[in-house]
């Protein structure tokens, strides 16, 4: 068995992407109590901060053999830009605390770092270094060109719900939480990528 290795896991939500991944010591972020109570519920190994993860990770950048970040990805994505222009919402700006993580990592991490957002509604600001289905992802390990697993995550989802269930919660938007989830497969397709298979389940 190799060594476990230690994951910095930002915005963590449900833990969609880290569902899949195992022998590794997960330290997951989440600024929603509640959510985080469900991320704690599925994940008890894990150690989970309740705070803001763009803090944490300019405070927090070294001990870590991989960082993955989620930032939110509503201010960039098509359905937002859809519904302020029909005024179905108010207007917002696109948040760029999402390239700013891309940058600080790209010049500051020392560890593998992937950072994964929606295809955006504009020309992205900085080019993603592979892209699958509808997610886009800036990495220093990975320039991949595959695009083929996206109807399976579509499956995924419709399906199973990404293999959760979050039938025993109450006050909690199940729906956006789903769909928040990033694909478990992809995420651990993308581990056992830089780190090998062992660390995905
Ligand atoms: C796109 S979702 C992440 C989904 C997660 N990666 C998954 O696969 O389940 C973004 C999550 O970040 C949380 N969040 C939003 N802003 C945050 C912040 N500043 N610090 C920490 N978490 C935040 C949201 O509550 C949400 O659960």
């Amino acid at each position: 068995m190799k060594d476990k290795i230690n994951i910095l896991n930002l915005y963590g939500g449900v833990g969609g992407n880290r569902k899949n991944w195992t022998n590794c010591n997960v330290v997951c972020v989440e600024n929603d109590p509640q959510i985080a109570a469900v991320y704690r519920d599925i994940f008890p190994d894990d150690t989970v901060f309740v705070c803001d993860a763009h803090q944490f990770l300019l405070n927090n950048l070294d001990g870590f053999d991989f960082i993955w970040s989620s930032p939110p990805c509503v201010s960039h994505s098509r359905a937002k830009r859809l519904n302020i222009a029909t005024k179905q919402s108010n207007p917002i700006y696109p948040d760029m605390k999402l390239y700013e993580e891309i940058l600080f990592l790209k010049y500051f991490a020392r560890c593998s770092y992937v950072v994964e957002n929606v295809r955006p509604y504009y020309k992205c600001l900085i080019e993603p270094s592979f892209i699958i289905g509808r997610h886009f992802f800036w990495s220093n390990k990975l320039l991949l060109s595959i695009n083929a697993e996206a109807d399976n995550i579509k499956d995924d989802k419709k399906i199973n719900k990404h293999g959760f269930d979050l039938s025993g919660y109450k006050g909690i938007d199940k729906r956006k939480l789903y769909r928040n989830c990033t694909s478990p497969k992809t995420a651990g397709y993308i581990l056992s990528k830089i780190f090998g298979d062992e660390y995905v389940a």
